[in-house]
């Protein structure tokens, strides 16, 4: 579960100023998967006003992307104004990439990013139905206890230690290497068709 890069592209952390990247990606899920992913069916205003309040909540956003674009997220959102004992946490995934292993990876990120925080319970919107989010919960037993209730996933992430704390901050400088790697070949990208 530790690497990070995928065919076609990368698990970093999204920057403040990604919030319309993230948008986009909540905008093209499928019907379904905003469903699964909201808990129910939202309208788009709602998805444009949600995700624009990214920053402002100060969750913690794990993007998958490629050439620039956000195609999965996770977030950690922290319930009230500080990081405390529990946090929330949301999975998606869009249709044409999921089942293969993004939505394992990124729920990996956000255990330690939670362990990280000293955080302890972790709580998720997710439907009784969702057997794919089960399956991940499963891959994750190690680190997670998880209820399969009706709407409510508990997680309980073990303390954080040196080396989940030293692993976030590396991934952390490889997810702004590639990030301004990403920036140049668009740049170059752009100013090849524009010649
Ligand atoms: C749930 C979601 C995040 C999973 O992401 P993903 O990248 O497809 O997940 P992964 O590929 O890591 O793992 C999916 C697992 O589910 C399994 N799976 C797929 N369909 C299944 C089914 N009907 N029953 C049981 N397991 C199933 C896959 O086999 C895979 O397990 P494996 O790797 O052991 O084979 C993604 O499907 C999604 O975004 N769904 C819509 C939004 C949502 O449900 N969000 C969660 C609510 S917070």
């Amino acid at each position: 579960m530790s690497e990070h890069r995928f065919t076609g592209g990368s698990i970093r952390k999204l920057w403040p100023s990604e919030t319309d990247k993230f948008r986009d990606h909540l905008l093209r899920l499928d019907r379904e998967s905003r469903r699964m992913r909201f808990a129910h069916g939202v309208s788009d205003p709602f998805v444009e006003d949600y995700a624009s309040r990214m920053s402002e909540m100060g969750s913690i956003v794990f993007g998958y992307v490629v050439d620039g674009e956000v195609h999965a997220a996770a977030e950690l959102r922290k319930l009230g104004d500080h990081w405390g004992n529990e946090a929330e946490a949301a999975f998606s995934v869009e249709k044409a990439h999921q089942e293969r292993g993004i939505g394992t990876e990124l729920m990996g990120r956000v255990i330690r990013a939670a362990r990280n925080r000293g955080v302890h319970l972790l709580y998720m919107s997710c439907l009784a139905e969702n057997a794919k989010m089960q399956a991940i919960a499963r891959k994750h037993e190690a680190d997670l206890k998880f209820e399969y209730g009706e709407v409510i996933g508990e997680i309980v992430p073990q303390d954080a230690n040196y080396f989940s704390l030293l692993a976030e901050a590396v991934e952390d400088r490889v997810g702004y290497m590639m990030a301004v790697l990403d920036l140049q070949s668009r740049a170059a990208r752009r100013a090849q068709s524009a010649a």
